[in-house]
């Protein structure tokens, strides 16, 4: 059996160390805002390479909570693409926006840009790039477009830990970005968690004042906040891990490069294209079919062979934005792409040899 993902193996290798973090973080009673919180915060932020990190309950919340600190309010419009997971467009409607949604570039899946600024309106008050599957967005056009319309940049960065853009770490680039720590990420956490990253003081202020009942001292409440704080007993593994992060997000390079040799010049497999001045952290290894995805996709599952599809519904056409008008058709690229990709098992521990059965296996499955 060759999982998607194998947290299992992961936690095994660094038991040990786990149980030691964890335990400390019991014994001392420090679940809520504790030294572990503020020390993770202060090493994410050292490995991003930002100013200010503040750790929270999730990723969702660190795009809700980053639009909102950056200043979208009711009313506003952002704009994202559309192939992104649903989160970045459920945290826009939680800040009281409006979602706007485009297409992405048919090789890297990243935001097109000339989309981008065709969907700048005077009511845009700040785009989402997506770093979708590890890559980093094209930032330097999209940084030329956020100022000629004087709009915000708030990067969704929830599947980029230590990607980097000519040198600067994803998460860098805009007024504040969101990071997920949800288990499967390549940073991830033993449940839910998530960070925002910033250089701007007042940005990390107001944050902090959001994800704590916007209490700045106990029982006063300035500004309005809710609870959204990563746990101590999170900040401890997510230390255990950021130990390791680098080693991983090589491991899972390596992987990609055996998959790309086993694969390219297979008829009909389209192996994932670099973007641009990005380093790719592989959070995905996805590659495209030309028809028949959702069969090969069983029938590798029938051969314990487990893959997924991210995403295979375009926001635009999901139910829950019905209400945004938008048709079939409207963005060919991603919705093209959504029939054809393929995401293939990845972690930093899959082996040469299940890496070459996968191979092997989806070439038979293809030509069968
Ligand atoms: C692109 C993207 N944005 C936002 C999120 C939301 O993160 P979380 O699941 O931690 O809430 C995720 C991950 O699930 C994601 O992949």
């Amino acid at each position: 059996m060759i999982p998607f993902v194998d947290l299992k193996t992961q936690f095994q290798q660094h038991r040990d160390e786990f149980m030691q973090a964890i335990e400390q973080v019991l014994q001392s009673a420090s679940f809520i805002l504790g030294p572990d919180v503020s020390r993770f915060e202060k090493e994410f932020a050292a490995f991003v390479g930002s100013r200010f990190a503040v750790g929270l309950a999730s990723g969702t919340d660190a795009v809700h909570l980053a639009l909102r600190a950056a200043g979208v309010a009711p009313g506003d419009e952002v704009i994202t693409a559309t192939n992104t997971f649903y989160a970045t467009t459920a945290a826009i409607e939680l800040a009281g926006a409006r979602p706007v949604l485009v297409d992405c570039a048919p090789d890297t899946y990243l935001i097109d840009v000339a989309a981008l600024e065709r969907a700048v309106t005077p009511r845009t008050r700040a785009i989402i790039p997506v770093h979708l599957y590890g890559q980093v967005a094209p930032m330097d056009s999209i940084i030329e477009i956020a100022r000629r319309h004087n709009v915000t940049i708030v990067e969704d960065a929830c599947q980029a830990h230590g990607a980097r853009y000519k040198g600067h770490g994803a998460g860098t680039f805009g007024a504040a970005a969101a990071f997920s720590f949800y288990p499967g990420k390549n940073l991830g956490a033993f449940g839910d968690g998530g960070a925002v990253t910033t250089d701007d003081e007042g940005v990390y202020n107001r944050l902090l004042a959001l994800r704590n009942y916007g209490s700045p001292q106990k029982y006063q409440h300035p500004t309005f906040g809710t609870n959204s704080r990563l746990d101590g007993v999170q900040a401890a593994v997510l230390l255990v891990k950021l130990r390791y992060i680098q080693k991983w997000n090589n491991a899972r390079a390596q992987a990609a490069e055996r998959y790309r040799k086993n694969l390219s010049g297979v008829a009909d497999i389209k192996l994932p294209a670099l973007a641009a001045d990005s380093t790719h952290i592989y959070h995905l290894f996805v590659i495209q079919v030309p028809d028949r995805r959702d069969e090969i996709l069983q029938e590798l599952a029938a051969r314990e062979i487990y893959c997924g599809i991210h995403y295979p519904i375009p926001l635009h056409l999901q139910q829950a934005y019905a209400y945004l008008g938008y048709r079939n058709g409207d963005f060919p690229v991603a919705e093209s792409a959504a029939q054809r990709i393929l995401s293939l098992p990845m972690f930093p521990e899959i082996t040469d040899q299940q890496i070459d059965q996968v191979s092997e296996t989806l070439i038979t499955v293809m030509h069968a």
